[in-house]
């Protein structure tokens, strides 16, 4: 296996090693890494119910009633009647007739795609989709068109080109999830109709975060009825582990049956169910806490551009600051952690070469005094890193 060893040096010489951060403290608005207290900008924990009261007793609860785990398969053994009340809350809270759910988007997306289409199929992909789209579509055998970042005119007239397929699946980010931009599903849903395509969106980062109720993207749009395949995660506003799709009974029904990720892999734990529940009924009952995240995310955002940043005027609690070349963002990235703030630098292949990014994300919990002292250490770090 010397390869493995010859793979590292490699990496490491193009500057693309990755390394984890350990963090001391759990996902509060501050935690410790290395030792030393920041406030945290990289958690998806958008409304910040990892910690809560109620989610936390719930998780608890489901261990004692269900135990630590569902030792099996939703098919064979581990189908728990909690699983099914999940799913009863996801379809009522998605307006939709069902509800189904996994142990992660990751094997929600590529199981489910690969059980929508196959060969003699076609797939319409936003090239800046998460990987976990790009790897269904590649497991799905069906063809991949990949479609310009939310282009509509290249859509189209990529759809205009796949009359012979039998299936046509459009798929799209709700909230892509680098950039924070909102996918234009009012005109993807219009081109889907003309072009006989039906739609699904990964709404991992507008689930609990977006729409009226938090139901999503399709929701803020009030599209509801024309996302015909509605993907959620329950890991990040919803503060636990694990993902869902909703939608038609017979969606739904055909999912059970054909989704491999779904039929091959143990239920998801007790825990994490009876967390993600405890926090569905957050979102549906107090609002505040997304407002308070808005409000949040609004005040970073213009506190970032004030001090000179290049911050794309999406509204979003994902707030990419765009550096450009990925030495300068690591440098910024590790400027900032010296200066109390964990926010990342995101380099290639996460997104494309030349648009590398500090990817700050904003939660509800963050206090004032947390936002203040972020921006402080982003205006220290900008200019000793030359980037302001
Ligand atoms: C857009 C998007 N889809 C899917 C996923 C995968 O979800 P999970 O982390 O639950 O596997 C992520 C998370 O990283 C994401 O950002």
């Amino acid at each position: 296996m010397k390869f493995v060893v010859e793979e590292i040096k490699e990496l490491l010489r193009k500057g693309a090693y990755r390394k984890m951060r350990r963090l001391d403290r759990p996902q509060a608005s501050r935690t410790v890494i290395g030792g030393k207290e920041c406030v945290l900008l990289s958690s998806n924990n958008y409304l910040g119910l990892t910690e809560h009261p109620e989610v936390k007793e719930a998780a608890k609860l489901a261990v004692d009633s269900w135990g630590t785990g569902s030792g099996g398969s939703r098919l064979i053994t581990g189908n728990y009647a909690l699983h099914e009340d999940m799913e009863q809350a996801i379809a009522c809270f998605k307006r939709t007739e069902g509800a189904i759910t996994f142990g992660s988007g990751y094997t929600a997306n590529f199981g489910v795609i690969q059980a929508l289409v196959n060969r003699g199929d076609v797939v319409l992909s936003d090239e800046l989709n998460h990987s976990s789209i790009v790897d269904g579509c590649r497991l799905s055998r069906a063809e991949v068109k990949i479609y310009r970042h939310k282009d509509m005119e290249h859509l189209e007239k990529i759809l205009g080109q796949t009359k012979e397929y039998r299936r046509r699946l459009i798929v799209t980010d709700g909230v892509f999830s680098m950039d924070g931009d909102l996918a234009p599903l009012p005109d993807i849903v219009k081109l889907a109709g003309q072009y006989d395509a039906f739609v699904m969106v990964d709404d991992a980062h507008g689930t609990g975060v977006l729409g009226r109720s938090g139901a999503g993207t399709a929701e803020h749009f009030g599209l509801e009825d024309k996302v015909q395949v509605q993907m959620g995660t329950l890991s990040k506003a919803l503060g636990s582990a694990g993902a869902f799709v909703a939608g038609t009974r017979e969606l739904i029904e055909y999912l059970r049956n054909k989704t491999r990720s779904f039929i091959y892999s143990t239920a998801p734990a007790p825990a994490a169910i009876g967390a993600a529940l405890a926090a569905l009924r957050l979102v549906e009952r107090q609002p505040e806490i997304r407002e308070q995240l808005w409000k949040n995310a609004r005040y970073l955002r213009t506190g970032l551009k004030n001090l000179g940043y290049q911050v794309p005027y999406e509204d979003s609690p994902i707030i990419p600051v765009l550096i450009g070349h990925a030495a300068k963002t690591m440098q910024l990235a590790q400027a900032l952690l010296e200066a109390g703030v964990f926010a990342p630098g995101i380099r290639p292949p996460t997104v494309p070469e030349g648009t590398c990014r500090i990817r700050a994300t904003v939660m509800a919990i963050h206090s004032r005094d947390d936002l203040d002292q972020a921006l402080s250490a982003f205006d220290r770090a900008g200019r000793k890193a030359g980037v302001i």
